[in-house]
Protein backbone atom coordinates (compact mmCIF):
# COMPACT_ATOMS: atom_id res chain seq x y z
CA UNK A 1 0.00 0.00 0.00
CA UNK A 2 2.95 2.89 -0.67
CA UNK A 3 2.74 5.24 -3.11
CA UNK A 4 -1.50 5.22 -3.35
CA UNK A 5 -3.28 8.72 -3.46
CA UNK A 6 -6.08 8.68 -1.40
CA UNK A 7 -9.42 10.63 -1.20
CA UNK A 8 -9.72 12.36 2.24
CA UNK A 9 -12.66 13.96 3.70
CA UNK A 10 -11.74 17.26 4.58
CA UNK A 11 -12.58 17.81 7.94
CA UNK A 12 -9.78 15.06 8.88
CA UNK A 13 -7.29 17.40 7.17
CA UNK A 14 -4.18 18.02 9.03
CA UNK A 15 -0.43 19.40 8.97
CA UNK A 16 1.98 16.64 7.85
CA UNK A 17 -0.51 15.28 5.02
CA UNK A 18 1.02 16.20 1.16
CA UNK A 19 -2.10 17.53 -0.46
CA UNK A 20 -2.42 16.38 -4.09
CA UNK A 21 -5.49 18.49 -4.59
CA UNK A 22 -8.60 20.29 -3.19
CA UNK A 23 -11.41 18.99 -4.97
CA UNK A 24 -13.09 22.28 -5.52
CA UNK A 25 -16.14 22.50 -7.83
CA UNK A 26 -14.85 26.28 -8.01
CA UNK A 27 -11.39 26.99 -8.44
CA UNK A 28 -10.57 28.69 -5.12
CA UNK A 29 -7.82 26.48 -3.78
CA UNK A 30 -5.50 26.32 -6.85
CA UNK A 31 -2.85 25.24 -5.28
CA UNK A 32 -1.83 21.51 -5.49
CA UNK A 33 0.92 19.19 -4.29
CA UNK A 34 2.59 20.46 -1.40
CA UNK A 35 3.05 19.66 1.85
CA UNK A 36 0.47 21.18 4.31
CA UNK A 37 2.02 22.64 7.22
CA UNK A 38 0.35 26.38 7.82
CA UNK A 39 -2.32 27.11 9.88
CA UNK A 40 -3.34 29.75 7.12
CA UNK A 41 -3.00 26.71 4.31
CA UNK A 42 -5.33 24.38 6.77
CA UNK A 43 -8.12 27.47 7.45
CA UNK A 44 -8.31 27.48 3.76
CA UNK A 45 -8.77 24.53 3.19
CA UNK A 46 -11.78 23.97 5.45
CA UNK A 47 -13.22 27.23 4.60
CA UNK A 48 -13.65 26.00 0.66
CA UNK A 49 -16.37 24.04 -0.65
CA UNK A 50 -14.51 21.23 -1.49
CA UNK A 51 -15.73 17.70 0.41
CA UNK A 52 -13.05 15.98 0.02
CA UNK A 53 -8.98 16.24 -0.67
CA UNK A 54 -6.23 14.11 -2.42
CA UNK A 55 -3.37 13.16 -0.44
CA UNK A 56 -0.67 11.38 -0.92
CA UNK A 57 0.07 8.69 1.43
CA UNK A 58 3.54 8.05 0.66
CA UNK A 59 4.81 11.94 0.41
CA UNK A 60 2.85 12.53 4.14
CA UNK A 61 4.51 12.76 6.99
CA UNK A 62 1.68 11.45 9.24
CA UNK A 63 0.14 8.35 9.60
CA UNK A 64 -2.47 8.24 6.63
CA UNK A 65 -4.12 4.56 6.88
CA UNK A 66 -4.31 5.53 11.10
CA UNK A 67 -6.24 8.72 10.33
CA UNK A 68 -8.78 7.84 7.52
CA UNK A 69 -9.86 4.92 9.93
CA UNK A 70 -11.53 8.21 11.51
CA UNK A 71 -13.62 8.65 7.93
CA UNK A 72 -17.04 7.87 7.59
CA UNK A 73 -17.74 4.73 5.46
CA UNK A 74 -17.94 4.64 1.83
CA UNK A 75 -13.64 6.12 1.89
CA UNK A 76 -11.21 3.96 1.07
CA UNK A 77 -9.10 3.01 4.13
CA UNK A 78 -5.81 1.23 3.23
CA UNK A 79 -4.76 -1.23 5.80
CA UNK A 80 -1.77 -0.06 7.46
CA UNK A 81 1.83 -1.68 6.23
CA UNK A 82 1.11 -5.60 7.87
CA UNK A 83 2.71 -6.73 10.65
CA UNK A 84 4.58 -8.83 8.39
CA UNK A 85 6.23 -7.15 6.30
CA UNK A 86 7.49 -5.03 9.24
CA UNK A 87 8.84 -7.90 10.76
CA UNK A 88 10.23 -8.99 7.11
CA UNK A 89 11.83 -5.80 6.17
CA UNK A 90 13.21 -5.39 9.62
CA UNK A 91 14.56 -9.07 9.56
CA UNK A 92 16.19 -8.20 6.04
CA UNK A 93 18.04 -4.95 7.60
CA UNK A 94 19.31 -6.98 10.64
CA UNK A 95 20.75 -9.51 8.34
CA UNK A 96 22.50 -7.38 6.09
CA UNK A 97 23.98 -5.12 8.70
CA UNK A 98 25.45 -8.21 10.73
CA UNK A 99 26.59 -9.74 7.70
CA UNK A 100 28.25 -5.63 6.37
CA UNK A 101 29.29 -5.63 9.77
CA UNK A 102 31.49 -8.63 9.49
CA UNK A 103 32.71 -8.27 6.20
CA UNK A 104 33.95 -4.56 6.41
CA UNK A 105 35.54 -5.42 9.54
CA UNK A 106 37.01 -7.64 7.84
CA UNK A 107 38.23 -5.18 4.82
CA UNK A 108 39.42 -2.64 7.06
CA UNK A 109 42.01 -5.02 9.14
CA UNK A 110 43.36 -6.11 5.36
CA UNK A 111 41.39 -9.05 4.94
CA UNK A 112 39.01 -9.70 1.53
CA UNK A 113 35.80 -10.65 2.79
CA UNK A 114 33.43 -11.03 0.32
CA UNK A 115 31.27 -13.31 1.06
CA UNK A 116 29.81 -11.48 4.23
CA UNK A 117 30.25 -8.35 1.80
CA UNK A 118 27.83 -10.33 -0.71
CA UNK A 119 25.23 -11.68 1.93
CA UNK A 120 24.99 -8.03 2.82
CA UNK A 121 24.26 -6.75 -0.12
CA UNK A 122 21.24 -9.25 -1.15
CA UNK A 123 19.83 -8.60 1.99
CA UNK A 124 19.91 -5.15 1.51
CA UNK A 125 18.08 -5.21 -1.88
CA UNK A 126 15.42 -7.88 -1.01
CA UNK A 127 14.71 -5.15 1.94
CA UNK A 128 14.52 -2.20 -0.73
CA UNK A 129 12.41 -4.68 -2.95
CA UNK A 130 10.27 -5.45 -0.55
CA UNK A 131 9.05 -2.18 0.56
CA UNK A 132 11.01 0.59 -0.30
CA UNK A 133 9.78 3.20 1.71
CA UNK A 134 9.87 1.36 5.06
CA UNK A 135 13.24 -0.24 4.33
CA UNK A 136 14.99 3.40 4.19
CA UNK A 137 12.65 4.60 6.93
CA UNK A 138 13.89 2.27 9.47
CA UNK A 139 17.60 3.51 9.12
CA UNK A 140 16.59 6.74 8.97
CA UNK A 141 17.27 8.11 12.66
CA UNK A 142 21.01 6.81 12.40
CA UNK A 143 22.90 6.68 15.55
CA UNK A 144 25.86 8.49 14.70
CA UNK A 145 27.97 5.46 15.63
CA UNK A 146 26.54 3.71 13.22
CA UNK A 147 25.92 6.20 10.62
CA UNK A 148 28.41 4.87 8.06
CA UNK A 149 27.11 1.45 8.26
CA UNK A 150 23.27 2.12 8.08
CA UNK A 151 23.99 4.52 4.88
CA UNK A 152 25.65 1.76 3.34
CA UNK A 153 22.76 -0.58 3.90
CA UNK A 154 20.90 1.76 2.37
CA UNK A 155 22.71 3.05 -0.80
CA UNK A 156 23.71 -0.96 -1.53
CA UNK A 157 19.61 -1.60 -1.60
CA UNK A 158 18.71 1.17 -3.57
CA UNK A 159 21.28 0.54 -5.84
CA UNK A 160 21.05 -3.10 -6.32
CA UNK A 161 17.38 -2.66 -6.84
CA UNK A 162 18.07 0.48 -9.36
CA UNK A 163 20.11 -1.89 -11.18
CA UNK A 164 17.09 -4.39 -11.47
CA UNK A 165 14.75 -2.00 -12.69
CA UNK A 166 17.54 -1.11 -15.49
CA UNK A 167 17.48 -4.32 -16.72
CA UNK A 168 21.50 -5.47 -15.47
CA UNK A 169 21.58 -9.04 -14.95
CA UNK A 170 21.91 -11.32 -11.81
CA UNK A 171 25.50 -11.61 -11.35
CA UNK A 172 25.86 -7.57 -11.94
CA UNK A 173 22.57 -6.44 -9.91
CA UNK A 174 24.94 -8.36 -6.85
CA UNK A 175 28.10 -7.09 -8.26
CA UNK A 176 26.47 -3.20 -8.08
CA UNK A 177 25.14 -4.07 -4.52
CA UNK A 178 28.97 -4.78 -2.99
CA UNK A 179 30.12 -1.72 -4.33
CA UNK A 180 27.61 -0.34 -2.68
CA UNK A 181 28.34 -2.22 0.52
CA UNK A 182 31.74 -1.01 -0.03
CA UNK A 183 31.45 2.90 -1.22
CA UNK A 184 31.73 4.62 1.81
CA UNK A 185 34.74 1.95 3.30
CA UNK A 186 37.03 4.62 3.45
CA UNK A 187 35.08 6.56 6.00
CA UNK A 188 35.97 3.48 8.35
CA UNK A 189 39.84 4.75 8.08
CA UNK A 190 38.89 8.32 9.28
CA UNK A 191 38.82 9.08 13.12
CA UNK A 192 35.19 8.93 14.53
CA UNK A 193 35.94 12.51 15.81
CA UNK A 194 36.02 14.10 13.02
CA UNK A 195 33.43 11.76 11.19
CA UNK A 196 30.87 12.80 13.86
CA UNK A 197 31.99 16.30 14.59
CA UNK A 198 29.14 18.49 15.46
CA UNK A 199 30.35 22.06 14.40
CA UNK A 200 31.91 23.37 11.88
CA UNK A 201 35.21 21.52 10.24
CA UNK A 202 38.26 23.40 9.87
CA UNK A 203 40.45 22.83 6.40
CA UNK A 204 42.38 19.97 7.59
CA UNK A 205 39.02 18.04 9.03
CA UNK A 206 37.50 18.99 6.37
CA UNK A 207 40.06 17.64 3.65
CA UNK A 208 40.41 14.77 5.60
CA UNK A 209 36.57 13.72 4.77
CA UNK A 210 37.03 14.59 1.12
CA UNK A 211 40.13 12.44 1.39
CA UNK A 212 37.58 9.31 1.98
CA UNK A 213 36.88 7.80 -1.45
CA UNK A 214 40.78 8.14 -2.41
CA UNK A 215 41.40 6.24 1.02
CA UNK A 216 38.72 3.93 0.60
CA UNK A 217 40.10 2.99 -3.19
CA UNK A 218 43.89 2.77 -2.24
CA UNK A 219 43.08 0.51 0.65
CA UNK A 220 40.75 -1.96 -1.29
CA UNK A 221 43.24 -1.61 -4.38
CA UNK A 222 46.31 -3.02 -2.24
CA UNK A 223 44.25 -5.24 -0.32
CA UNK A 224 43.76 -7.19 -4.52
CA UNK A 225 41.72 -9.22 -5.52
CA UNK A 226 38.21 -6.64 -5.49
CA UNK A 227 36.98 -6.04 -9.02
CA UNK A 228 37.72 -2.55 -10.91
CA UNK A 229 34.00 -2.15 -10.67
CA UNK A 230 33.80 -1.54 -7.12
CA UNK A 231 37.08 0.14 -7.20
CA UNK A 232 35.96 2.56 -8.82
CA UNK A 233 32.62 3.34 -7.23
CA UNK A 234 34.57 3.63 -4.49
CA UNK A 235 36.81 6.38 -6.27
CA UNK A 236 34.63 8.37 -7.54
CA UNK A 237 30.77 8.30 -6.47
CA UNK A 238 31.52 12.30 -5.15
CA UNK A 239 32.55 13.20 -8.81
CA UNK A 240 29.76 15.37 -10.36
CA UNK A 241 28.76 15.47 -13.91
CA UNK A 242 29.91 19.02 -14.84
CA UNK A 243 33.41 18.08 -12.86
CA UNK A 244 33.05 19.91 -9.98
CA UNK A 245 33.19 16.78 -8.46
CA UNK A 246 35.93 14.67 -6.41
CA UNK A 247 38.66 13.35 -6.76
CA UNK A 248 39.48 13.46 -10.06
CA UNK A 249 37.06 16.18 -11.31
CA UNK A 250 35.87 13.99 -13.97
CA UNK A 251 33.24 14.76 -15.96
CA UNK A 252 29.88 13.87 -18.03
CA UNK A 253 30.68 10.51 -20.17
CA UNK A 254 33.80 9.90 -18.05
CA UNK A 255 31.96 8.75 -15.15
CA UNK A 256 30.14 5.31 -15.84
CA UNK A 257 27.03 4.30 -15.56
CA UNK A 258 27.41 2.57 -12.31
CA UNK A 259 29.35 5.56 -10.28
CA UNK A 260 26.75 7.32 -11.60
CA UNK A 261 24.25 5.24 -10.23
CA UNK A 262 25.78 5.39 -6.70
CA UNK A 263 25.96 9.08 -6.68
CA UNK A 264 22.40 9.44 -6.90
CA UNK A 265 21.80 6.71 -3.75
CA UNK A 266 24.21 7.94 -1.83
CA UNK A 267 23.04 11.54 -1.92
CA UNK A 268 19.37 10.63 -1.84
CA UNK A 269 20.26 8.85 1.12
CA UNK A 270 22.22 11.45 2.71
CA UNK A 271 19.34 14.18 2.00
CA UNK A 272 16.56 11.71 3.77
CA UNK A 273 18.51 11.36 6.48
CA UNK A 274 18.95 13.24 9.78
CA UNK A 275 22.25 14.49 10.08
CA UNK A 276 23.94 16.71 13.50
CA UNK A 277 23.51 19.81 11.01
CA UNK A 278 20.07 19.23 9.03
CA UNK A 279 16.65 17.66 9.47
CA UNK A 280 15.59 15.04 6.93
CA UNK A 281 14.50 15.66 4.02
CA UNK A 282 11.12 14.15 2.79
CA UNK A 283 11.71 11.51 -0.31
CA UNK A 284 9.56 13.95 -2.84
CA UNK A 285 12.01 17.18 -1.70
CA UNK A 286 14.98 14.75 -2.15
CA UNK A 287 14.06 13.85 -5.55
CA UNK A 288 12.67 17.02 -7.03
CA UNK A 289 15.68 18.86 -5.78
CA UNK A 290 18.16 16.36 -7.23
CA UNK A 291 16.63 16.15 -10.73
CA UNK A 292 16.67 20.18 -10.89
CA UNK A 293 20.53 19.81 -10.45
CA UNK A 294 21.17 18.05 -13.44
CA UNK A 295 24.85 19.49 -14.02
CA UNK A 296 25.28 16.67 -10.95
CA UNK A 297 23.28 14.12 -11.27
CA UNK A 298 21.73 12.04 -14.26
CA UNK A 299 18.37 12.87 -14.62
CA UNK A 300 17.37 9.55 -16.13
CA UNK A 301 18.04 7.84 -12.79
CA UNK A 302 16.52 10.34 -10.58
CA UNK A 303 13.76 9.21 -12.24
CA UNK A 304 14.28 5.93 -11.61
CA UNK A 305 14.86 6.20 -8.38
CA UNK A 306 11.75 7.78 -7.99
CA UNK A 307 9.92 5.22 -9.53
CA UNK A 308 10.55 3.25 -6.78
CA UNK A 309 8.60 5.25 -4.47
CA UNK A 310 6.11 5.48 -6.19
FE1 LIG B 1 31.02 8.98 0.31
Amino acid sequence: MIGVILRFPKNLVQAGLYIEAVECPSAEFPRRRFMLESEEDLKSILLSSAVDVLVSQQKSRVDVAALLERAPAGYFKPAPLSEPMRLETSAALEGAMDAMRQGLEAMVDGNIDMTHITEAAIAARRGVENAPELFVEMTRLKAKHKATYLHSVVVAGLMAQMAVLLEYDDEMVDEIGRAGILHDIGKLLIPNAILNKPGKLNAVEWRMIRSHPEIGYRHMKDLGGVSELILDVCRLHHEALDGSGYPLGLKDEQIIPVVRICTVCDVFDALTSVRPYKKAWTTADALTWMYDQPHMFDRKLILRLGSMFR
